[in-house]
């Protein structure tokens, strides 16, 4: 599908990042596999089709050795990188309520869902810079959506998930302040909301299948339309921030 492209996903051992790198391989691109555990992400990455084109890097967003040190090693993979995908994330408050969740619980959501989005893809910027026309994607939910959860009459406003949706919230300000910045390079920046999926993160609750949420994702990094303001998207279109 379209030329071949270089692609870096975070989170890419299980879930939703493995089945997005499992499609763009089928599409004949190279993709760059970020795992927090090489040795336990082995099997997943063996079962993957064109293994040529998927590269494994250790990287765990929440550290800035391990970010830099992924960076270089992607640096001495590939000269540019047309997109990356910033999947890896946490839910970590499922069985409370805004009033019970620890500070830590919060602390520790931000720190992988917010602030490692702003390190690694302030790591990768130089390769992204290298591209035509680079892609950043970052994986969002609709609990993060303002004008859907503040809507007593939507089922949004039942997603009560205090340090999951400030966190998916702060990725959408990430995103657009990326977007306004990065336009000027050629660089798209974008939310995706890949649906309620079954993975990991919900206990396989999710409604849609990890193929079907990747297909979101895929669609957002392989799009041939420009998105120079950001936007926040999933299957059916828009999703208000
Ligand atoms: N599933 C849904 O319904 C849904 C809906 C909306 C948005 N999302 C978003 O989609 C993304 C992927 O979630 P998923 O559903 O695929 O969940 P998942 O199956 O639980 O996968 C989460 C992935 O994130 C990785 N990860 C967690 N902390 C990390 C860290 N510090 N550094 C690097 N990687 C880390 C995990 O790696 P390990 O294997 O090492 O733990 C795993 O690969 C998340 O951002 C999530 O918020 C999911």
């Amino acid at each position: 599908m379209g030329h071949p492209r270089n692609i870096l996903i975070t989170g890419a051992s299980r879930g939703l990042g493995l089945a997005t790198a499992r499609r763009l391989l089928e599409y004949g691109h190279t993709v760059i596999l970020g795992v927090r555990d090489v040795k336990r992400s082995a099997q997943a990455v063996e079962s993957l089709p064109r293994s040529q084109n998927a590269v494994v890097v250790p990287l765990d967003v929440t550290s800035d050795d391990s970010v830099a040190t992924a960076a270089t090693l992607v640096d001495e993979r590939v000269t540019h990188l047309d997109a990356l995908v910033n999947n890896a994330g946490v839910l970590l408050d499922k069985e409370y309520v805004p009033s019970n969740t620890l500070l830590s619980t919060v602390r520790d959501t931000l720190d992988t869902n917010v602030l490692g989005v702003i390190r690694v893809t302030n790591a990768m910027l130089p390769l992204l810079r290298c591209a035509d026309h680079a892609r950043i994607v970052n994986v969002g939910s609709e609990a993060g959506s303002l004008a859907l959860t503040s809507d007593p009459l939507r089922v949004h406003s039942r997603m009560r998930l205090l340090g999951y949706n400030v966190s998916k919230t702060a990725l959408n300000a990430v995103t657009v302040s990326y977007a306004n910045e990065l336009r000027f390079a050629g660089i798209d920046v974008l939310t995706v909301d890949p649906g309620y999926c079954a993975t990991d993160i919900n206990r396989l609750s999710g409604r849609r299948t990890a193929d079907q949420g990747a297909e979101s994702i895929v669609d957002a990094v392989l799009s041939p339309e420009r998105f120079p303001a950001g936007q926040f998207r999933n299957h059916d279109g828009v999703v208000p921030w």
